[in-house]
């Protein structure tokens, strides 16, 4: 397997424009020298995310990630800074014999190691005798062998220690094999957590193995579903089944639709319908909706049709509307999950309900008439005032008219009326002039400086001669990476030096240019900053002298640390002077 130099990296970096690639994934608007967007990365609506042509990197305000091109794509695709690069250099037509496949991003390799054995041993069994039984049901829940090869679909035996055997003969450390939710140990020793089950792997974004859902497939008392325990990899409320297979189909059709459950993404595939993912029937969260939202900007949710995928689907409205995306809903007939409904109704009329979602505000009106009487004075005012709390949700400023009429219609209220009971959206300005706030004058001076080094080897230069040291532990860091980066390459640029850093000291540069200091510095301007570093660090060596001194209660010691103090005041005011 090939590496690339350092050379290489900067060369496919510059041979792209960070403003042409961070825009084919956000809409970007240039406002003076930069161009701004909405960040990818944390909750918001307002344009924080700026991109700087002339540096070739993006900074939030807001959340404070920065970064150069690679960093971007590898945040945005869920990708390790490898494949980042891999991919850039293919926008940029450059040949690059790389393998991705080794990933250095992972938090645990072992555990996917664990789960690759797990994996293929699960796919072996349902291929063997023991895997008859399985297939049978799968077949006859219409899970064909192509489906069940294309979700690779295994089965753990009923032997209980089978794959422990096998794992444990490895040398993998125990308390990995535990972690991996795999293997059970107890004082029967090591046995498998799954077996006798039907495995359904779960894949994260980058398409691993990282947890499985295994289902009984023959009348038993034991709960229909078992998922993986929570590991590092692994977090339900983080989960999303089916992301890297969808997501080509979702980006290309720039919509996804959320499913309750996997057996409903599989019967959604096996009709065509290919931009589907799903939750694994645990409450939608934050997360899920910061995970989806990067598949596509329409999101279609098409939950159970029963009462509860109603109250879900409530639910998930109201967290994708905090984001600012307004879904689309599709309800189905009989309490049917799609699954059920696709067997029952036939492909077509799936498609067609899936062609034709409603929308949000016309479901939560259903969905709010539900149990009530409308022909009842009392209802009515509860169904009005309840519908106009949900319109404050919506920022989306047609639709709320367009409910409002409706709403008008349905209750024989006044529309001016009701419009009077909504919130007023503020209109906001399209920039926000966030500062961060400037804490103190040496919190400013380690910024300050930091910043010019980022921009000049003649300001890492007096900071190497000056031996500053950085009283804050993080910028302390930061400086000596910008310093190693100089000694070791000859010059500094913000966008190369970025590929090297931890995703950690990423984020310190983020903060520092969050400053708004001009481009040009004085030699003055930087002497400032490094007397007033070399205050602080005298202040705290005084206090913490001071605080011996008291403590002290040899008398001759005492007065060696008084001496010392002394100097040390003595030194101050030359600084300052
Ligand atoms: P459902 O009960 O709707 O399952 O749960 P399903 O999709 O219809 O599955 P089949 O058709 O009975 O095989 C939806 C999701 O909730 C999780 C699973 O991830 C499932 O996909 N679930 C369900 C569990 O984790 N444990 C359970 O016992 C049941
Ligand atoms: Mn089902």
């Amino acid at each position: 397997m090939k590496t690339l130099t350092a050379e290489q990296i900067n060369e496919i970096r510059s041979s792209v424009d960070i403003v042409d690639i961070i825009s084919k994934y956000i809409p970007l608007t240039k406002k003076g020298k930069n161009y701004f967007g909405v960040c990818p990365f944390h909750e918001d609506s307002d344009p924080s995310l700026s991109v700087s042509p002339d540096k070739q990197i993006f900074s939030c305000f807001s959340c404070h990630t920065a970064g150069n091109v690679f960093t971007f794509i590898k945040e945005y695709e869920h990708i390790s800074f490898i494949e980042a690069v891999k991919m850039v250099a293919d926008i940029a037509g450059i040949n690059v014999d790389i393998d991705t496949s080794n990933k250095k991003t992972i938090k645990n390799n072992d555990i996917y190691k664990i789960y690759e054995i797990g994996q293929k041993f699960y796919l072996n069994n349902i291929n063997t005798q023991f895997g008859k039984q399985a297939k049978e049901y799968l077949y006859k829940r219409g899970i064909t062998d192509e489906l069940i090869k294309e979700f690779e679909i295994g089965l753990a035996i009923k032997d209980s220690k089978a794959l422990s055997n096998l794992l444990t003969k490895k040398d993998f450390k125990d308390k990995d094999l535990i972690d991996s939710g795999l293997i059970v140990k107890d004082e029967r020793g090591f046995h498998d957590f799954f077996y006798d089950r039907i495995m359904f792997p779960l894949h994260d974004t980058n398409n691993k193995v990282i947890g499985y859902s295994g289902r009984t497939y023959y009348n038993s008392d034991a709960p229909k579903y078992i998922n993986s325990k929570e590991h590092v990899l692994f977090k339900k409320g983080e989960f999303v089944y089916n992301y890297a297979r969808a997501k080509n189909e979702c980006r290309s059709k720039n919509t996804v639709i959320i499913m309750e459950g996997f057996m409903d993404v599989i019967r959604a595939y096996s009709v065509g319908v290919t931009n589907v993912v799903a939750t694994l029937g645990t409450a939608f969260t934050k997360e899920h909706a910061n995970i989806i939202r990067r598949l596509a900007s329409n999101v279609i949710i098409c939950f159970d049709g029963d009462s509860a995928g109603a109250k879900a689907t409530m639910a998930c409205s109201d967290i994708l509307l905090n984001f600012k995306i307004v879904p689309k809903i599709v309800r189905l007939e009989d309490n049917l999950d799609p699954d059920e409904y696709v067997l029952k109704y036939g492909k077509d009329k799936f498609l067609d309900k899936i062609n034709n979602p409603i929308s949000v505000m016309d479901f939560k009106l259903n969905y709010l008439k539900n149990n009530k009487d409308m022909t009842q004075t009392v209802d009515k005012a509860k169904y009005a005032s309840e519908v106009i709390e949900q319109l404050n949700k919506i920022e989306d400023d047609i639709l709320r008219e367009v409910t409002l009429k409706k709403l008008a219609k349905e209750t024989d209220l006044d529309v001016g009326f009701l419009r009077d009971k909504l919130e007023k959206k503020e209109v906001k300005e399209v920039i926000k002039p966030v500062k961060i706030v400037k804490t103190n004058k040496y919190t400013m001076a380690e910024l300050g400086l930091l910043y010019y080094m980022l921009r000049s080897g003649e300001v890492i230069k007096m900071f190497d001669n000056r031996t500053v040291y950085f009283p804050t532990k993080e910028f302390r860091l930061l400086a000596h990476e910008i310093s190693y980066f100089y000694k070791n390459n000859g010059y500094i640029n913000e966008a190369d030096f970025l590929s090297d850093l931890d995703d950690s000291m990423v984020k310190v540069v983020g903060e520092v240019e969050q400053l708004d200091l001009k481009e040009e510095y004085t030699n003055d301007l930087i002497i400032d900053y490094i007397n007033a570093i070399e205050e602080k660090n005298i202040d705290d060596e005084i206090n913490r002298l001071s605080k011996l001194m008291v403590e002290e209660t040899n008398e001759e010691k005492k007065l060696v640390i008084a001496q010392k103090i002394i100097d040390l005041k003595v030194r101050g005011e030359r600084n300052v002077g």
